[in-house]
């Protein structure tokens, strides 16, 4: 196992999400402690309807400089705002507008742009901005695992993996199995500048896909979890009992 992974496994979801989200509450208290800022990155999925609520209600909202803090997005769906499928619009709606952060504190991918391309040069400039003003490192990036092995909207085999640039910190993602096919993702570089990469899966149908990315060897092609390695930092892998049901060690 990775030196710097560390794997927690909690019995239920309910706790695994209420465990995950104290422990983001505490990376990002611990950054506006030592450099009087937080830099996070945010995905879609579950965490959206299980962890972000948690962290825009009591206890942990209180806890929180809110005003210090500056969110981007690991990935998004290449849709406009206001469509369903939109991470960002669903991340307002269970987190954002329910936590004092200002418009100028939150970086939604540019998804109006007609190129997709152009939303991914902008989005990298923002993001090369932001991270200059941090220190370099995202201070947590929170991601997910679908039960194919992706994360963010990195997709095992999918032929961008092999075409992304050095030192990109954006990438467009086209024909993506998982809907809507058009998205725009960070990229291991930029994801692996986090201090704290934290990985919440639950479910058995994740078990699978789980049990790949935590074994000693593997394709990282097939398994793009296995080219998140950051830099000077920590991956945290929380899941829960089902989805831990075929990790072996
Ligand atoms: C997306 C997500 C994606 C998600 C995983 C896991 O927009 O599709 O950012 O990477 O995190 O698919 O999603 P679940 O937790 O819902 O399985």
């Amino acid at each position: 196992m990775n030196e710097q992974q560390s794997i927690r496994v909690f019995e239920h979801a309910d706790e695994l999400y209420r465990m995950a989200a104290t422990f983001v509450a505490e990376q990002i208290r611990s950054a506006i402690d030592n450099r009087g800022q937080a830099l996070i990155a945010l995905s879609g999925g579950s965490l959206t309807s299980r962890l972000y609520p948690l962290l825009a209600n009591a206890p942990l909202r209180e806890q929180i400089d809110w005003s210090r803090v500056s969110i981007v997005f690991a990935d998004e769906r290449y849709v406009p705002f206001d469509d369903s499928e939109n991470n960002y619009r669903a991340t307002r709606q269970t987190f954002l507008d329910h936590v004092p952060v200002q418009a100028d504190q939150v970086f939604p991918v540019p998804t109006y742009y007609r190129d997709p391309q152009q939303a991914a040069t902008i989005y990298q400039q923002q993001l090369t901005a932001l991270l200059t003003a941090h220190g370099g490192q995202i201070d947590v990036a929170l991601l997910g695992m679908g039960p194919d092995g992706h994360t963010a909207s990195l997709f095992p085999r999918h032929p961008v993996l092999t075409a992304i640039p050095a030192g990109a910190l954006t990438v467009v993602v086209a024909d993506a199995p998982k809907p809507p096919p058009l998205r725009l993702s960070l990229t291991p570089a930029a994801l692996n500048t986090a201090r704290a990469v934290v990985f919440v899966v639950s479910g058995a149908d994740k078990a699978a896909a789980v049990a790949a990315a935590l074994a000693d060897t593997g394709d990282a092609m097939a398994q793009p979890t296995r080219l998140i390695n950051p830099v000077a930092g920590t991956v945290y892998w929380m899941l829960d009992r089902a989805a831990a049901e075929r990790v072996t060690q």
